[in-house]
């Protein structure tokens, strides 16, 4: 997928500040630090368009990117970051839970892992959960250049018996491994609901 235009459109706290030109989307999502901001810069060729950050926690709202003018890249707030109060907490996992019921535009969900870290019931539920809403579930290793070839296939395949992995994006926003596939599955997911191009021809 060639990327001619990525903007930053709006910020969202609740789904009636979510864009309303029907557009379709793709939601990142995926734990806190996970590399989901750096992976959308990497991929748009844009350092700086999303905030990023060492420390967890960047990403605080619902934030969307418009891509080639033609659908929406969306940026959710980590999950599973400890350091925040309760309700603060509680105020995010419902801002995520209004934002997945109520976006008929979603086509479809990136979880983004690093592959250091085990999946656990918080990953499995979170693809119920996809699955649930009827949208494909595309899973993307980030940080990949954190690890050695030998180590990453160990990791992935420890990974692969918590949670449904099927052909894996591998991906580093450092030396661009996996942008090539990662538009690839993009382009795949936006096809799922389009309409035929000929439908009367
Ligand atoms: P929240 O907004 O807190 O949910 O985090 P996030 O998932 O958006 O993570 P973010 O993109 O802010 O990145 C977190 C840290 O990981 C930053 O220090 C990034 O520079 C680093 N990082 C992200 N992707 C990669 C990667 O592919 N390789 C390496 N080595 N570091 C990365
Ligand atoms: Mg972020």
């Amino acid at each position: 997928m060639k990327i001619t235009s990525a903007e930053f459109v709006k910020s969202a706290v609740d789904p009636s500040q979510c864009p309303k030109d029907g557009l379709p989307e793709i939601v990142l999502i995926g734990r806190s630090n996970v590399g989901k901001s750096s992976l959308i810069n990497a991929f748009v060729n844009r350092k700086g368009l999303a905030k990023t950050s060492s420390q967890p926690g960047k990403t605080r709202t619902i934030n969307f990117y418009l891509i080639n003018n033609r659908f929406y890249l969306v940026d959710l707030p980590g999950f599973g970051y400890s350091n925040v109060p309760l309700s603060v907490k509680k105020s995010w996992e419902k801002m995520i839970e209004d934002y997945f019921e109520c976006r008929d535009t979603l086509q479809g969900a990136f979880v983004i892992l690093d592959p250091r870290r085990d999946a656990g019931d918080v990953e499995e539920r979170l693809y119920r959960w996809i699955e649930a809403f009827g949208i494909p579930a595309v899973t993307v290793f980030t940080k990949t250049d954190k690890l050695s070839n030998n180590r990453l296939s160990a990791r992935i395949a420890a990974i692969k018996k918590a949670i449904p992995v099927v052909e894996p994006v591998l991906f580093s926003a450092v030396t661009g491994q996996g942008k090539v596939l990662l538009g690839k599955k993009v382009a795949e997911v936006l096809e799922v609901k389009a309409p035929p191009a000929n439908e009367n021809a």
